[in-house]
């Protein structure tokens, strides 16, 4: 597959391509927009000719010339290469391994449809989710179905030649020559689709009877049950549009509450949230709201997810049902205004426990989950600033509580963070928001900050990781005067602390280039 998409990919020309979607302004070598994929107001979606990319310094979607279309058209990436070459005349051959892989997804959707058919020739699945409160609308959104006897399965299966192929998912076991069993047989089926839309797999629940409450189609190359997260698919321009996702446990959660108008709630197959998921949403919120049941389970799931969650570098929100309920029994007792309030109303996280602190509630636990959860935060300066706050309140030397932080501190998220500073970090992203005039070559920085600094000075921002771009600061133009200064090369040491040379360093950034503005950036990023 490769070389032909690697040729596509050289044939087409990315302002072309985006130009037929949007309008695209020149600035310098390069194109902006606002961006198609979040709610922008200020022009923060760049396109590069020389290197063929787009870049949102918003939402931070970007890719090739394919990729914004399979985004802009909410289909595969091979779907939208077809597409592309269609449009210009290019011939397009994709090899067998991707061609299977896509002949799954397209069985497995022939499959969901299949299920849904029957959904409706099942009085008892039927009057199952009428009970639940599942209307109708609903239950087409999700393509919820029902699995009849196998026999029916197989022969939609044969009549559509894919036996075959679909055995490769494990959803069906042959038993014998002629006879296979459904995995999901006699089940109210939730078919479950990717990012990107395209169908990986199922999950069953039992209506009646013997068995597991919940089955799901097994892991294989299309199913990942790690990196798939139920509703994300459907809810994906809410969660783009409001940034924040509400996370749940089950499937029927988010189901209802999707009905309920909490397009944002997605939930894990029935696994923990682990650190793919968590990946994943960061792509597209920078908030997220714990809404778990209000049980034992629930209070340590949330406990297990939020690492995940501030180690991607979003914010927590836990949300507190009450003892034993779970969301659909909430909106079911006290109405979906009561649960947005219960939302809208939470605290993030550190703040939640902070006055905890400060009502004097269980104040050793509290200070010991802050100081665990602090541990996983990438942004140091943030994570600094919270235990200062923290050690102003309860009066424990704030180098005991660091000392907790850091010690703990282990798992660096990307490989750039390891081979720059966190000096340099800083600079960088002082350099990205502040556009001082700057003279690189009287700045001590390793190879690759210097080869980064050189990419923001030419405003080619796609290159420059994302973790810089939205290392979170307080006051970047402080932080940056700090950061110069312990990387000029020339300086006495006392010359450092002498006035003189702050105000020289100020001087440089009130030379402020133009270009980006800081203040429309923070807003890009939602704030801190
Ligand atoms: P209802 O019980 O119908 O409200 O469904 P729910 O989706 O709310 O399920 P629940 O809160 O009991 O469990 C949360 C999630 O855990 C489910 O959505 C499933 O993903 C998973 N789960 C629950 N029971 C089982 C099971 O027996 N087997 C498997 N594999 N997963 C399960
Ligand atoms: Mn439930």
């Amino acid at each position: 597959m490769s070389s032909d998409i690697d040729e596509l990919r050289r044939e087409l020309d990315i302002v072309d391509v985006v130009s037929d979607y949007i309008h695209l302004e020149r600035v310098g070598t390069n194109f902006r927009a606002n961006c198609p994929f979040h709610p922008d107001r200020t022009p923060s979606f760049y396109v590069s000719p020389s290197r063929q990319i787009f870049k949102c310094f918003g939402c931070g979607v970007g890719g090739d010339a394919i990729k914004f279309v399979s985004l802009y058209e909410n289909i595969s990436y091979i779907e939208a290469a077809k597409q592309l070459a269609r449009r210009y005349g290019i011939r397009l051959k994709i090899k067998d391994e991707s061609g299977e892989k896509a002949k799954i997804h397209q069985i497995l959707e022939r499959v969901a449809e299949f299920y849904h058919s029957k959904l409706k020739e099942n009085r008892e699945a039927l009057e199952y989710l009428k009970e639940r409160g599942i209307e109708g609308i609903t239950a087409k959104k999700f393509m919820l179905g029902f699995s009849p006897p196998t026999k029916e399965l197989a022969e939609f299966l044969r009549k559509e030649g894919a036996l075959e192929i679909y055995e490769k998912t494990g959803n069906i076991t042959r038993l014998d020559e002629s006879k296979f069993r459904d995995l999901f047989r006699n089940r109210l089926v939730i078919p479950i689709r990717d990012p990107r839309g395209r169908f990986v797999g199922f999950g069953g629940r039992l209506l009646g009877g013997e068995g597991p409450k919940y089955v799901n189609s097994p892991e294989s190359e299309v199913f990942k049950k790690r990196e798939l997260l139920f509703g994300l698919y459907e809810g994906l321009n809410y969660l783009r549009d409001l940034k924040s996702a509400v996370l749940v446990e089950g499937y029927f959660d988010v189901i209802s509450l999707h009905q309920e108008g909490f397009r944002n709630a997605v939930a894990t197959l029935g696994t923990s949230f682990g650190k793919e998921h968590a990946q994943i949403l960061s792509r597209f919120v920078s908030r997220v709201y714990l809404l778990f049941d209000g049980d034992e389970a629930g209070r340590k799931a949330m406990r297990l997810a939020t690492p995940h969650l501030l180690s991607a570098g979003i914010d927590v929100y836990p949300v507190f049902l009450p003892d034993g309920m779970d969301p659909h029994d909430f909106i079911s007792r006290e109405g979906k205004k009561a649960l947005k309030a219960l939302i809208e109303n939470s605290s993030e996280v550190f703040q939640l426990l902070l006055e905890r602190v400060k009502k004097g509630e269980k104040v050793e636990e509290a200070v010991r989950d802050f100081t665990y959860f602090a541990s996983f935060m990438k942004d140091e300066i943030r994570s600094f600033a919270l235990l200062s706050e923290l050690s102003k309140l309860t009066k424990i030397p704030l180098d005991i509580l660091s000392s907790k932080v850091y010690r703990r501190r282990e798992e660096p998220p990307s490989g750039e963070e390891d081979r720059l500073s966190f000096t340099e970090r800083v600079f960088l992203k002082g350099l990205f928001e502040l556009r001082p005039e700057i003279d690189l070559d009287q700045l001590n920085l390793s190879h690759r900050a210097r080869e980064l600094a050189q990419m923001i000075l030419r405003e080619e921002y796609y290159d420059v990781p994302e973790d810089i771009l939205n290392l979170r600061t307080t006051d970047i133009e402080a932080e940056f005067e700090g950061a110069l200064e312990r990387l000029r090369i020339d300086i006495p040491r006392e010359e450092l602390e002498t006035a003189g040379l702050r105000e020289s360093v100020r001087e440089m950034i009130r030379s402020h280039k133009g270009g980006i503005k800081p203040s429309a950036l923070r807003r890009w990023r939602g704030g801190a």
